[in-house]
């Protein structure tokens, strides 16, 4: 997928970056499917990835973010549950509260998926993969060091599972899923700019604020 590793028209590589959105936009499908998501769950991730990145990027330059990076990193937002495709059905779906056994099989996911992602035989120095890596892994991992697996804190968790988690937050509770009904935009919010959902990274906090009309315009409120 590496462009200057296969070369070729501009047009080529345009045809090549579709195909592999096409292909992404179809495995994410299948997990979707798989993890009993609502279709919109993988998209409204990457779409709100991309958003904050970029707003990231206006509001410092700490993390030395190019186009490439937040196209790399909103593609690879796609597979951050991958590793739940290895969690039994009646846990994933279960409908009510999880033992806690349940739970910490849940949270393999995270582990899981990154076992998958480095057991692909490809070169795992490529930017792709090693992002692929960084968001399966962490992207439950919270700012004050609470979350999973490896509890890790503030920017010892890489900016795209930062990023990536707060995505996926905000898109989880703003979607159906078979334990707990759709909030509303505006107490997701309130939600998560209290602290309520975790501890996030409070750039990344100003930043959602800040976006806070586009999130709604792709909405199409
Ligand atoms: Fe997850
Ligand atoms: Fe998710």
């Amino acid at each position: 997928m590496r462009a200057e590793k296969t070369g070729g028209s501009p047009e080529e590589i345009r045809e090549r970056m579709e195909q592999a959105n096409l292909m992404v936009d179809i495995l994410s499908n299948i997990i979707e499917f798989r993890n009993g998501e609502s279709g919109s769950h993988v998209r409204q991730i990457r779409q709100l990835t991309e958003l904050l990145l970029e707003r990231l990027g206006e509001e410092t330059d700490r993390y030395a973010l190019d186009q490439s990076d937040i196209l790399r990193i909103s593609l690879a937002a796609a597979i951050h549950d991958i590793g739940k495709i290895a969690v039994p059905n009646e846990i994933l779906n279960k409908y009510g509260r999880l033992t806690e056994v349940e739970f910490s099989v849940m949270k393999d996911h995270t582990l899981i998926g990154a076992d998958m992602v480095r057991e692909l035989p490809l070169d795992q120095e490529e930017p792709l993969v090693r992002t692929a890596y960084e968001i399966c892994r962490w992207h439950h991992e919270r700012y004050d060091g609470s979350g999973y697996p490896d509890g890790l804190g503030g920017e010892e968790i890489p900016i795209s599972a930062q990023v990536v988690g707060l995505a996926d937050v905000y898109s989880t509770m703003t979607t159906d899923r078979v334990y707990q009904k759709a909030r509303s935009h505006e107490e997701v919010m309130e939600l998560i700019l209290s602290g309520k959902c975790g501890a996030f990274n409070p750039l990344l906090l100003k930043c959602l604020e800040t976006i806070e009309g586009r999130i709604l315009e792709e909405q199409g409120q």
